[in-house]
């Protein structure tokens, strides 16, 4: 099969730091199909030499496992190719189209690694050239708006080019290979799904830490923050791969069909509500590993008088018979104690006790996402040996766990995020990309909070960086009578 991939934004920070490395991770392990051209696509006046030549220097800068041998890159750059382009000049998108019309390729995907302002001006021009016939497929980075009117507004351009499955919205979390092992851990064994409801679990948490700042990116970062930036795509995904039905088939809309019903059952925001559990924080100065950081509004491209939140904690209910009344707490931040992304679904506590047990312990699911992915089932085991245990009068369990490890079970050259989304847009498949009904209906319950914290000044609070975020989201969850994992 022969594939054309246009990048978009080709000499950017996207292109290089992600795209290029995951390109080139598909070819070195022969996923990429061998009849295929990559062409980046940018302001810059370079020759093809010139661009691969440039993609080389900047594979000197991602880790050695993953660079590449001198005569693999040879090989590998033979597909690059490099085209100038304005995109807003109609005449640059008739030279593309003379470029692809060339080959004929069996699939055109084009790559949008550009600013988001430019998608719906891309894609009118895209159409008037024609270049949106059924082989093209048309791949959308986030963030897709800033709100509901703005992301309506970019998905109503596109789909006037374009028929939704030609369009791949990019959640780069749905394809990490630990979350996809949590649809297979739902879905593909039986074990788990008859405990899976609000009968056996007391509730279930989401977190997504992040030790590191906001990088280079403070400018773009200071008007997004973390509720647009993490909560309203990545996080609702896990939760609806947590929460959402069994689907029908492992197809595209079938699976997208049960994550937009999670969706629209998600209560919506009161106003005690938005003041009791929704906590927003932004980090001070701190220590991470051991090294001073600075406050956020110290860096670079942020606004000395900042109130972005760079740090969100949520108490969410899902309003349907599987879960009314079991709380899905969201947590993520930047400047965080550790790089730790991992789902807790803590079940309910034995309905009568027969046996003494540390305060508050009953049976944990904990599924590590990063930095390593796998499995661990927390349960109670009969403490022979303590001597406490010895001489009780009734018997004394302590916690024990199975530890299950991804990263060591299938070894640590698996299918990267970008690997597989690439390799998926090609296939044609859409299993892991975002319908525009549940971006929609994600934008739609994040906005009441949005619009509140822009008005409400003093919500927010400041956490030192590389701690756990502001106390209150420890208090948050406190009141009902629960904790976060690394406090119990
Ligand atoms: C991106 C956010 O979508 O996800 C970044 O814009 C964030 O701010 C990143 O750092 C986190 O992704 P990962 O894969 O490193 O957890």
């Amino acid at each position: 099969m022969s594939f054309d991939l246009v990048l978009f934004g080709g000499t950017g920070d996207l292109a290089w730091r992600k795209l290029m490395p995951a390109l080139f991770q598909a070819f070195r392990h022969g996923n990429l199909p061998a009849d295929g051209r990559i062409v980046g696509v940018a302001r810059d006046d370079l020759s093809d030499e010139a661009y691969r030549n440039l993609i080389r220097s900047r594979f000197d800068q991602v880790e050695l496992s993953k660079r590449p041998r001198a005569e693999e890159f040879d090989r590998f750059a033979s597909l690059l190719h490099y085209l100038r382009m304005d995109l807003s000049r109609p005449q640059d998108y008739e030279r593309l189209q003379q470029l692809l019309h060339e080959r004929q390729a069996d699939t055109v995907v084009m790559y949008l690694a550009t600013a988001p302002n430019l998608f719906t001006a891309v894609c009118e021009q895209l159409a008037a050239a024609g270049l949106n016939t059924p082989r093209i497929r048309l791949v959308l980075e986030k963030p897709l708006g800033h709100d509901l009117e703005s992301n309506r507004a970019i998905n109503r351009a596109v789909r006037s080019a374009l028929d939704e499955r030609q369009i791949f919205r990019i959640d780069h979390y749905l394809g990490k290979p630990s979350v996809q092992n949590l649809f297979a851990l739902r879905f593909g064994n039986a074990l788990f799904e008859p405990l899976w409801r609000r009968e056996h679990i007391a509730n279930i948490q989401i977190t997504i830490a992040e030790d590191l700042g906001v990088e280079k990116r403070g400018a773009f970062y200071d008007n997004t923050g973390a509720l647009r930036d993490m909560v309203q795509n990545h996080a609702l995904q896990l939760l609806c791969a947590l929460a959402m039905e069994p689907p029908i088939d492992a197809h595209a809309d079938a699976i997208r069909d049960e994550k937009l019903k999670v969706l629209r059952s998600l209560k919506r925001w009161t106003p005690p509500a938005m003041d009791q559990h929704a906590i927003r924080g932004q980090y001070a100065g701190g220590r991470i590993g051991g090294e001073p950081v600075r406050s956020y509004r110290e860096e670079p491209g942020v606004s000395p008088e900042s109130r972005t939140e760079t740090f969100v904690a949520l108490r969410a209910e899902i309003a349907n018979w599987r879960w009314a009344g079991v709380p899905f707490y969201i947590r993520t931040g930047k400047r965080l104690a550790a790089r730790d992304a991992h789902i807790v679904v803590n079940f309910r506590q034995t309905p009568h006790p027969i046996y003494a047990v540390p305060v508050g312990a009953a049976n944990k699911l904990v599924i590590n996402l990063q930095p390593r992915d796998g499995l661990e089932l927390h349960l109670l085991a009969q403490a022979e040996n303590s001597r406490h245990a010895a001489r009780s009068p009734i018997p004394v369990l302590a916690p024990v766990h199975l530890n299950l490890d991804f990263t060591q079970r299938f070894g640590s050259e698996r299918v990267g995020a970008y690997e597989r989304l690439l390799l998926d847009v090609i296939d044609g498949r859409l299993n892991l990309f975002v319908r525009s009904d549940e971006q929609e209906e994600a934008w739609r319950w994040v906005e009441p909070l949005l619009h509140h914290w822009s008005r409400d000044a003093n919500g927010l609070r400041p956490y030192a960086a590389g701690t756990w975020g502001p106390s209150a989201s420890s208090a948050m969850i406190a009141r009902d009578g629960f904790c976060w994992s690394e406090e119990c």
